[in-house]
């Protein structure tokens, strides 16, 4: 406990002369103590009349219980041989279910091999993967989104030589950092013109026009370093990177180093983890997809994400090539793209050198009547799309959500948009007043661990730049995304990975349709991301969820380790029994926890943890 709660003192006050440290740990106790006391107090008791004694009786209770805590990790002192050991150095960056030499073995080919299958790669092996030797925190944001440590991802210097697309000539490699040209830069930014063309081409005078269009949600397939998604996040879009899973230089890794939404995705024979009708553009810039491939079924997936009335902007100098080279792809004519994409109720807006522009119908029966001899509707509404395979039909078609982005509400979803979820507007909002309370709670009581210099009052404002040390948040069971809500409401500048467990309501609908981020996933099995990529983990009753799904604590709670980056946070809210069980599992993990009593008589609790910098 001593040198836990010392070490995070230290860290405030980090760049001071060094003080004496016993008077340190003593402040820090006391600050503390302070914290936990207000905090239960602040959030679940309104009676401002009986909050005095209770200040006190906290102030006891919580002394008592450091000390006791003090007193118990002592004792368990001998055991701590339990802990589990560092993963050797060539885990370093280690993903798991992309094991492309287990999926050759198991006779996966045509790409396949290249898919994730975690069937394929059980891991047995229980270790903590370590950080590489030169890892430094990352800078805070937004300075970190245009510098990063080079030894924090695995790029070398090849790599980084031999590149050229325009993206990653925006990148400079200097000693041990490499830097991205800022949205701010006065030279001729190449990201700002490119953004700019989409924007006419779709018909806007400028690209801060995007939003009032109806853009709000934007899947940047293969996103380069990620520049556009960086300037699209600028526009108060929300860009999210997918790419397939690259060993060295990968782009996922680097747009989450820099604070940029990203995910390791594809879909080589499996649809994407997001509902149909989902975004309101789809981009591809040189995104290593060949389109016309496998008889347009890329091309049919894209138009299943896609909402009526949203883009599809391919900017490709294959395209155009593949076009005059006839005779290379099966059954194509010179122009298979325009063919295809007429079947598929695309119109072509613009082409303006190597882009193209598309916008998918808004009239659901361009679908139903004329084209239903060439590409079938699906049959039914179609469920959770986790894991399944590409289907060579039009989905979306018979949905309740099949509205077109120009005809949305601007800002917050309407009653009758939430009607359209199954989603009763009264529940909705109580939901998300309970997660303002309870964001006030997890800020205040973070709070003087993420902010410099003095500890922050519950109440407070926050103090000036630099913001915070939490950029990158995942909401491992976001239900509506109300964590998130709340977030963008107290104006912190993080963007959250909204993740709906898999065999729990489905609401990313409702959470993609609010413009944040989300996916599907089945927690029993690794997240698709590189180690170190989140900032904050936050899971709300995802213990209790998964103990009816028969999969093992002790996976998820190293799967949490490896995402987490050294000295970043954990705040797993649950009943007594599965805290007190993950309590003990997190010791095991190295993390500094502590149990926090609500103490408005139910039987929740709150287990917040502090991943260690552990090198070795
Ligand atoms: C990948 O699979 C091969 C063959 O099954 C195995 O030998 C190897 O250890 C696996 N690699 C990792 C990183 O799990
Ligand atoms: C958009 O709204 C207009 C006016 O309410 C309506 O006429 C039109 O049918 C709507 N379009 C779609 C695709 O819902
Ligand atoms: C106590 O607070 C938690 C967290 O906000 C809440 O979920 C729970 O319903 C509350 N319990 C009671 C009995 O008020």
């Amino acid at each position: 406990m001593r040198s836990s709660w010392y070490k995070k003192i230290s860290l405030i006050f980090g760049r001071r002369p060094p003080p004496n440290r016993l008077l340190l740990y003593l402040v820090s106790v006391l600050v503390l103590i302070a914290l936990l006391g207000s905090f239960s107090l602040k959030g679940y008791d309104s009676a401002t009349a009986s909050v005095r004694p209770d200040i006190y009786l906290n102030y006891r209770r919580l002394k008592e219980q450091t000390l006791s805590d003090y007193l118990e990790l002592k004792k368990l002192g001998a055991s701590r041989v339990n802990d589990f050991a560092l993963c050797g150095k060539e885990r370093e960056n280690y993903v798991p279910c992309y094991n492309v030499s287990a999926n050759l073995l198991a006779g996966l080919k045509d790409g396949e091999e290249f898919d994730r299958h975690c069937e394929l790669s059980r891991d047995q092996q229980h270790c903590l993967v370590r950080p590489p030797k030169d890892y430094k925190i990352p800078l805070l944001w937004p300075s970190g989104r245009d510098v990063v440590w080079s030894g924090n991802v695995k790029l070398s210097k090849d790599q980084f030589l031999s590149s050229g697309s325009m993206t990653k000539r925006l990148m400079l490699l200097e000693e041990n950092q490499i830097s991205f040209h800022s949205d701010d830069d006065m030279i001729i930014d190449g990201v700002k013109d490119y953004s700019h063309q989409i924007a006419e081409m779709i018909g806007l005078g400028s690209d801060a026009e995007f939003r009032e269009a109806g853009v709000r949600n934007v899947l940047d397939i293969g996103c380069g370093f990620g520049s556009f998604s960086a300037h699209l996040l600028s526009l108060k879009l929300m860009a999210v990177c997918m790419a397939a899973y690259e060993s060295t230089g990968s782009q996922v890794q680097l747009a989450l180093e820099r604070g940029l939404p990203a995910i390791i995705g594809n879909f080589i024979s499996r649809q994407l983890p997001f509902p149909s009708l989902s975004y309101d553009m789809v981009h591809c810039t040189q995104c290593g997809i060949f389109w016309d491939d496998k008889d347009g079924m890329f091309l049919i997936e894209v138009d299943r994400v896609l909402k009526p009335g949203g883009y599809f902007v391919l900017t490709s100098p294959r395209s155009r090539k593949q076009e005059s080279s006839a005779g290379t792809k099966k059954g194509s004519t010179s122009t298979p793209f325009e063919e295809f994409t007429e079947k598929l109720c695309w119109n072509l807006l613009a082409q303006q050198e190597d882009t193209f522009v598309w916008q998918k119908a808004t009239d659901v029966q361009c679908y139903v009547s004329i084209k239903q001899s060439t590409i079938p509707l699906c049959n039914g509404e179609d469920g959770q799309s986790y894991y399944r395979p590409l289907a060579q039909c039009i989905s979306g078609t018979s949905s309740k959500r099949w509205i077109s982005i120009q005809n949305r509400s601007s800002g917050s979803l309407s009653s009758a948009e939430l009607e359209v979820h199954g989603i009763d507007p009264e529940d909705f909002s109580e939901d998300l007043e309970q997660w303002r309370s309870a964001l006030r709670n997890y800020w205040s009581l973070l709070s003087p661990l993420i902010f410099s210099d003095h500890p922050k009052r519950p109440g407070d404002e926050d103090p000036m730049p630099p913001y915070n040390m939490v950029r990158n948040v995942m909401d491992l069971s976001a239900h509506y995304g109300g964590l998130n809500a709340a977030l963008l409401e107290a104006r912190k500048s993080v963007w959250v990975m909204n993740v709906v467990p898999l065999g729990e309501r489905n609401t990313l609908p409702v959470i993609l349709d609010q413009g944040f981020a989300g996916v599907l996933h089945n927690w029993c099995e690794p997240f698709p991301t590189y180690p170190r990529t989140y900032d904050m983990l936050h899971a709300k009753g995802l213990l209790s969820h998964l103990a009816t799904q028969s999969c093992n604590m002790v996976d998820l709670m190293l799967e949490m380790d490896r995402i987490l980056r050294p000295e970043g946070w954990v705040i797993i809210s649950d009943k007594v029994g599965p805290i007190e069980t993950a309590r003990t599992l997190v010791t095991q993990l190295r993390w500094e926890a502590r149990v926090i009593d609500l103490q408005n008589g139910s039987d929740q609790r709150l287990l917040v943890c502090q991943k260690q910098f552990v090198r070795k």
